[in-house]
């Protein structure tokens, strides 16, 4: 039945835009709507840096880098990653894991959070908070995906500030540097009580 009306409602956007409806089919997940309506995802072309909220850091060939929280299409399906800023180049670039690899994107959307509206909160095996930023689903079974970090020691390179998807079913971070860590302690970004009055 909600399923049905959802299906109704989509129809008129089928006919503007292709990519559009694909953001909408695979982001329905209704039930993570209204904590989500102060959050923008926003193109790479039309963000920058100063923009956006920090969420990790990571070393690459000796660069530091800052890294944001990000999404693109993987699969048919947004998945959530890490964006970061190759300040040498003045560009975003942007990877996420799927299964093991890390796949890298061209194009993805970037978060943008007014201050205030989110906080990370530790985890430890499960998702025990009623508001996570809802940041896609996984490529294989379309269950809902949040965003995660944690701090890695990635051995030679030093440990990072990682930023990746959080499953629910398994209570795990998936983060990804040179190779795949799952993790049941980690942080999840949560829609705060600040954030949720300012949807009201
Ligand atoms: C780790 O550091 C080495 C030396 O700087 C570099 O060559 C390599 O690309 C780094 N690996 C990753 C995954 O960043
Ligand atoms: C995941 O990766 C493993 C090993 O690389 C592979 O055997 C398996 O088919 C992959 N699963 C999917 C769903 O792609
Ligand atoms: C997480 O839970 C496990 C198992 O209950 C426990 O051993 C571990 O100390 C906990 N870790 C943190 C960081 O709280």
């Amino acid at each position: 039945m909600a399923t049905n009306m959802l299906f109704i409602f989509l129809i008129p956007l089928l006919t503007t835009s292709g990519l559009q409806i694909k953001e909408k089919k695979k982001d329905i997940h209704p039930q993570f709507v209204p904590a989500q309506e102060k959050l923008k995802w926003i193109s790479k072309n039309s963000v920058i840096p100063s923009q956006l909220i920090p969420a990790g850091r990571e070393n690459i060939a000796g660069l530091n880098t800052i890294l944001y929280v990000a999404k693109a299409m993987h699969q048919d399906q947004w998945v959530p990653g890490e964006a970061g800023f190759d300040e040498k180049n003045g560009i975003f670039y942007f990877h996420l894991v799927h299964n093991g690899t890390e796949f890298s994107m061209e194009h993805f959307v970037l978060l943008l959070q007014p201050a205030g509206t989110t906080s990370w909160q530790k985890m430890n095996g499960s998702i025990t908070h009623a508001h996570p930023v809802f940041g896609g689903a996984d490529p294989d079974t379309g269950e809902a995906n949040f965003i995660c970090r944690s701090a890695v020691d990635t051995g030679n390179n030093g440990t990072m500030l990682l930023v990746g998807r959080a499953v629910p079913s398994s209570g795990k971070c998936h983060l990804f540097h040179g190779k795949e860590y799952i993790l049941s302690s980690f942080e999840l970004l949560v829609v705060n009580a600040y954030g949720l009055a300012r949807n009201a």
